[in-house]
């Protein structure tokens, strides 16, 4: 885990006005000898990709940085439960963190700035560049039975998508199932739920100012908040209002089941009546996508005329 100073925070703040600025100018805004600023920037090259100097002895960010301070998000989120809320600038990742502490007071959660071992579905890895996105976990208890779980990252998916739309405007964000957020048939965003004793912990990575450009290393066509709004997103905020959605909705999930969102998830879903194709362990599975069923699986009509019921798989 690395820490940043804050000197170190201090420089990313007056980089983000988003013109380059001259060492010797850091060193006067912020009253501290050249040596120490250039220590600084080397060590937030190392650790960030957000800095470029674009002339010698000239600094700039690559992408905006709108900093997430953790007594906002005390301030916000403690009166609804979130007693503990953790918050770093360098995590290996937020899910692991949360599954490691087990004695935490749930609900609990975990942002962080970078993830140095961010983890997707099915085994893949997680871009987290510092700061650009958002990368956060949060923890609650098991309810018991296990079958209440049933949807729940489609519940989490359409909580993502109201809470950027109540704050950013309606633009036409779709569900993927089981658990994706697209945009122009481009994913947004992703949820990995994991279990760990008698906890369940929800990931979210959601892109936000990143640019799809700038980052050749996923293949998959992807999207970010900045792209689809056409501006760079302050992240404070909607970590905010979306961690406020996910808490309320998840009350009403634990107690009445998916069937309470299903409509509401039909009404985003991405695929309805598209061709597709569903990976089930080593099965293909090909047919009209043909919505979901009131516990959350997916219902595909194949080539035969069945209406099959899939309970978990990897749709394209
Ligand atoms: C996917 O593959 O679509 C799921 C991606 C989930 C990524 C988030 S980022 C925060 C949390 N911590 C992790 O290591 N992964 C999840």
């Amino acid at each position: 885990m690395t820490e940043l100073s804050q000197l170190e925070k201090d420089i990313l703040c007056l980089l983000s006005f988003n013109q380059p600025i001259f060492i010797n100018e850091l060193a006067q805004l912020l009253d501290v000898p050249v040596y120490l600023i250039q220590e600084s920037i080397d060590k937030l090259m190392a650790v960030t990709d957000i800095i470029l100097s674009s002339k010698k002895d000239y600094f700039q960010l690559n992408a905006p940085y709108f900093p997430i301070k953790k007594t906002n998000l005390e301030k916000a989120l403690n009166p609804i439960g979130f007693e503990e809320i953790y918050t770093f600038d360098s995590l290996h990742s937020t899910n692991q963190f949360l599954k490691e502490n087990k004695k935490l007071t749930t609900p609990v959660l975990c942002h962080s700035d970078m993830q140095t071992a961010g983890r997707g579905r099915q085994g893949r890895k997680w871009f987290s560049p510092f700061a650009t996105n958002l990368y956060f976990s949060i923890k609650y208890p098991m309810p018991s039975p296990i079958s209440k779980c049933a949807g729940l990252s489609l519940m989490l998916g359409y909580c993502l998508v109201k809470a950027i739309e109540n704050l950013l405007g309606t633009k036409k964000i779709l569900l993927k199932w089981p658990n994706d957020l697209i945009y122009n048939k481009k994913k947004l965003a992703g949820i990995l739920i994991e279990t760990s004793e008698n906890f369940i912990i929800m990931g979210i990575g959601i892109n936000v100012n990143c640019l799809s450009q700038n980052n050749p290393i996923i293949t998959k066509p992807w999207t970010s908040l900045r792209e689809i709004y056409e501006k760079p997103i302050s992240r404070e905020q909607l970590l905010i209002k979306i961690v406020q959605e996910i808490h309320e909705n998840t009350k009403i999930f634990f107690k009445n089941g998916f069937s309470v969102f299903h409509e509401k998830w039909l009404d985003k879903d991405a695929f309805h009546n598209q061709p597709i194709s569903v990976l089930r362990g080593d099965e293909l599975i090909e047919g009209l996508a043909k919505g979901i069923t009131k516990n959350g699986n997916l219902l595909v009509l194949n080539a035969l005329g069945e209406l099959l019921e899939i309970e978990s798989g990897e749709l394209s």
